[in-house]
């Protein structure tokens, strides 16, 4: 794909850079060293950013109907405190990959829409899913685990990337089974870090599983990293389609979204699972809180209380103050889909709901719940420190659009003071857009916002990707090293310090 030179429209960017940054990955790096061409990496940023994304859009000619369809590839950029970083990659090496890596052609309908060649007569009555593997990638003991929340964990090799196969994390899962893309990690909250997670299987009713692992090898209660620690199972009235949850000490927090899925276009041929999925006007959407392990309510029922209108991808924390959860979460006013007849780079950012970042206080007691809306800017992929991940945190960080209101790409990076509403401000536009921040905190840090932000940026200018390392509290930029590597736009990441 060319790029034709930049003409920032009257939003500040334009839409052949936007573009520009969907297409296939062709290379496959291993440990190419890198030193930054702006600034000075710090020398406390010791350890390796993993992410996951899309990274195969089109085959022989045909391209995904959503981005979302794309094959997973993950990247990881290793900081060894010397100054410099060294860059990977590989396509995570799963099933479908590798039939249609042969084949040359889609051999598999996506989720999002795309379909095989030759039309609905081709598709009708294949409801096969293809694991992509594209969400998140995360460390668990020895095990780099890439995730996609419709079916089972892929794993790799932390160090080459090379994909191991598919794992059931040493039984804890039954073949097969759906495993979210979305774990939280619990720092510590009742003595020892957990990832906690969650598998759920929806239908009139839904069952949710929800399981808890430990992080770290622990000589004195002999857990092992990896190993499961407690699991509990409930079952919900509803459809349910849940992409993340949130944690606090004592409960894990679910948005069960009032949508309606309605199968038949998807076995007829005609569309994807997930643009079955629509906003039901006639539903109701509900918070489920279910009792953590370890916590105050372990042992007892769910809780279950309505939830307000909007559609929830991803939340920011969850905290508890006293008898109240208080969540906070990126709330769209309609489901954000994109129409069989629709293509994905040529979307009218006005008629999509843009995401405003909400608090709701779910007085636990009265079972009713407040809402505040903490921005009104644009935004997507917020996290607080990861220290104060489920307790109550002062600052969020977060990818928002370059416009103060409405609906546009990502283009900036957020740092939101959520008790005072002060916010602090990067820009990569106009040429740059933003994934998904991660927020890393200083290895001797004492306060909140002591660390970094790494950026994925699409350069549109260089159409190729930048990792820009920002100072987590001013904003400033620290860093910028110019990959040699062509990504497309990503989803998930994770930090595993050295
Ligand atoms: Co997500």
């Amino acid at each position: 794909m060319t790029v034709a030179p930049s003409r920032p429209d009257a939003r500040g960017y334009d839409r052949a850079d936007w573009s520009s940054g969907f297409r296939n990955v062709s290379q496959e790096l291993s440990d190419v060293s890198l030193r930054p061409s702006r600034g000075q990496l710090p020398a406390g940023l010791v350890g390796t950013l993993y992410r996951n994304g899309p990274g195969r859009l089109e085959r022989g000619g045909q391209w995904v109907h959503h981005p979302f369809d794309g094959d997973g590839m993950i990247c990881a950029l290793r900081f060894d405190g010397d100054g410099g970083a060294r860059l990977s990659n590989r396509f995570v090496r799963t099933e479908g990959w590798q039939a249609e890596e042969q084949a040359g052609r889609f051999l598999y309908r996506g989720v999002f829409g795309t379909q095989k060649p030759g039309g609905p007569l081709a598709n009708a009555f294949d409801v096969r899913l293809k694991n992509i593997a594209n969400t998140h990638v995360v460390r668990l003991g020895e095990r780099l685990l890439a995730l996609w929340e419709a079916a089972g964990p892929h794993e790799l090799d932390p160090d080459s990337l090379e994909t191991r196969g598919l794992t059931t994390l040493d039984g804890a899962l039954r073949p097969g089974e759906a495993f979210s893309a979305h774990p939280r990690f619990d720092p510590g909250h009742h003595g020892r870090p957990r990832m906690v997670t969650f598998s759920v299987r929806t239908g009139p009713r839904s069952s949710l599983r929800l399981l808890e692992f430990a992080t770290h090898d622990d000589a004195a209660s002999g857990e092992r990293a990896g190993q499961l620690i407690s699991e509990r199972q409930d079952s919900f009235a509803g459809f349910a389609f849940l992409h993340d949850f949130a944690i606090t000490p004592n409960w894990a927090v679910f948005l069960q979204n009032a949508v309606r899925f309605n199968p038949l276009p998807f076995v007829l041929g005609q569309k994807g699972a997930g643009q079955c999925l629509s906003s039901d006007p006639n539903g109701q959407a509900r918070f489920w809180l279910v009792p953590r392990a370890g916590g105050r309510h372990a042992g007892e029922a769910p809780r279950i209380v309505d939830a307000p209108d909007g559609f929830v991808f991803h939340h920011l924390n969850a905290w508890e103050d006293g008898d109240t959860v208080v969540v906070e979460s990126i709330f769209y006013n309609d489901f954000p889909a994109i129409g069989p007849d629709q293509d994905f780079r040529s979307i009218d950012f006005d008629l999509i709901p843009e995401g405003l970042l909400e608090q709701c206080r779910i007085d636990l007691a009265s079972g009713t719940v407040t809402t505040q809306r903490l921005s009104e800017r644009c935004c997507e992929f917020a996290m607080v420190n990861p220290s104060r991940e489920g307790l109550s945190s002062r600052y969020g960080w977060m990818a928002v659009a370059e416009r103060e209101t409405g609906n546009d790409p990502l283009q900036a990076i957020k740092k939101l003071d959520l008790i005072s509403g002060e916010r602090r401000l990067w820009s990569a536009a106009p040429r740059g857009f933003v994934s998904e921040p991660l927020m890393v905190p200083a290895p001797d840090a004492r306060g909140e916002d002591e660390g970094w932000v790494l950026v994925p940026v699409w350069n549109g200018a260089r159409c190729a990707s930048d990792l820009v390392v920002l100072d987590a509290a001013s904003l400033a930029e620290c860093a910028v090293l110019e990959l040699p590597l062509a990504i497309p736009y990503g989803l998930h990441g994770s930090w595993v310090p050295a």
